[in-house]
């Protein structure tokens, strides 16, 4: 009898065993009281996860949850992984959310994973948007936030229909989003892509972005970005700025965008500045082998951008714009503009080099041509539309 009962003790041991080691690194939400409501569970295995000193995971596994508010904050003893298999769906109603639905804060050694989506359910939102009109308008939720970021990956991840931007990057260095899906309606308001500010060595690599604002824009402070391999449309293109906005506006410096695809999209490859306003510098930024389908203006840059009329736009801007390439940039044009440069009046464009550019424009009325003011670009390799 106590013979048979060792026996069987033993693998009942180590099942028991396996499964403790196994707890202590992968933590899934389900196990923390999670209903179909996870905001508590993923707070509550967040806690645990970052207080961890081994490498820990945080599984949400496949099924569909709501998902309100959250914040997950480092920072955290050792390396950690958000691992999303399933769906996370917002409130449809904003105002419980504030300017953020998910936030991830201070965390060194980050992983978002798994597959699966943010559902920021934005189609009730979006009609809510009258910031164009109204200065003072309600700020709504930005669908995920990385601030002060170091070191992390974002991968494979899909972001839906969020409210306000999808993602939006500050203070983060050394962040890398890859193989990401990013959709909304094209006409859907303010819907940025990935905005990143304050931040430097950033990646985007080899994602979809269709959505209805930039699906991605680098705003001031922004170093050392590289952005490769994105498919973009619907959408505003790939832009710089806007800068010159607001007083004190660190520099954007080190941008390179490569190998993109970009598709029905109001702009391709864009930098804007506001007149008037405030200073700035914005230099070292390279555009080369990307292909315009249909965009109506695949080369732009704008020193009078003023959305709504806001602006007096008899001012030139201050920003001061050097050291930018356009190279190997072929496909189609939706309007004739197809190459439209329009510096300050104030502090012309230095070393803009246009280089291997073939855009036609898709229309009847003539062929595509260049529009510049304020700038005399350096011009190589075989141009159509000529350069100005
Ligand atoms: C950047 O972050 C990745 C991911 O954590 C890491 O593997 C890499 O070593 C980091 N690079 C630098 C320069 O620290
Ligand atoms: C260019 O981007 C596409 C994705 O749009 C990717 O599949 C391809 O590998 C990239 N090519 C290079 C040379 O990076
Ligand atoms: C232009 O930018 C590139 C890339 O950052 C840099 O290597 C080069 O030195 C810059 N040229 C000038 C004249 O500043
Ligand atoms: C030209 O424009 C038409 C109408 O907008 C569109 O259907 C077509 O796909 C475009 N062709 C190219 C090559 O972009």
């Amino acid at each position: 009898m106590g013979f048979k009962a060792d026996v069987s003790a033993i693998p009942l041991l180590l099942l028991l065993a396996f499964s403790i080691q196994a707890q202590s690194t992968v933590f899934d939400v389900t196990k923390y009281g999670a209903n179909e409501d996870i905001t508590e569970a993923l707070s509550l295995a967040w806690k645990e996860a970052c207080a961890s000193t081994n490498p820990t995971k945080i599984l949400i596994p496949k099924g569909t949850y709501l998902l309100g508010r959250v914040t997950l904050k480092g920072e955290c003893k050792a390396p950690i992984e958000l691992q999303v298999e399933g769906t996370l769906k917002a409130p449809i109603d904003p105002s419980s959310l504030g300017d953020s639905w998910v936030t991830f804060a201070y965390i060194d050694r980050l992983t978002l994973s798994g597959g699966g989506t943010f559902d920021g359910q934005g189609q009730v939102a979006w009609s809510m948007n009258n910031c164009g009109k109204n200065k003072n308008c309600m700020q709504l939720p930005i669908s995920l936030r990385f601030n002060f970021i170091t070191n992390g990956i974002v991968q494979g991840v899909t972001s839906l229909n969020s409210k306000n931007f999808h993602i939006n990057v500050m203070g983060c260095k050394n962040l890398t989003f890859q193989h990401l899906t990013v959709t909304a309606p094209g006409d859907s308001r303010n819907t940025d892509g990935i905005h990143i500010g304050s931040s430097s060595e950033i990646n985007i690599v080899d994602t979809n972005i269709g959505t209805g604002d930039d699906c991605v824009s680098i705003g001031f402070g922004s170093k050392q970005i590289k952005v490769t391999g994105v498919t973009c449309g619907p959408g505003h293109g790939i832009s710089v700025g806007s800068l010159g906005k607001y007083p004190d506006e660190a520099p954007v410096s080190g941008i390179f965008v490569r190998n993109c695809t970009i598709t029905g999209s109001d702009n391709g490859v864009r930098i804007k500045t506001w007149p008037a306003l405030f200073g700035g510098i914005a230099s070292d930024m390279h555009f080369e082998d990307i292909i315009m389908n249909n965009v109506r203006n695949p080369i732009i840059i704008d020193q009078t951008y003023c959305p709504w009329n806001q602006c007096n736009l008899q001012a030139p801007s201050r920003v001061r714009i050097t050291n930018v390439s356009f190279k190997n940039i072929r496909g189609t044009s939706a309007t004739p503009e197809a190459v439209h440069i329009s510096c300050s009046s104030g502090i012309p464009c230095e070393i803009v080099e246009l280089c291997d550019i073939d855009l036609a424009y898709n229309g009847t009325d003539g062929p595509a041509k260049s529009l510049c003011t304020n700038v005399k670009p350096i011009l190589t390799g075989k141009l159509n539309p000529l350069g100005c």
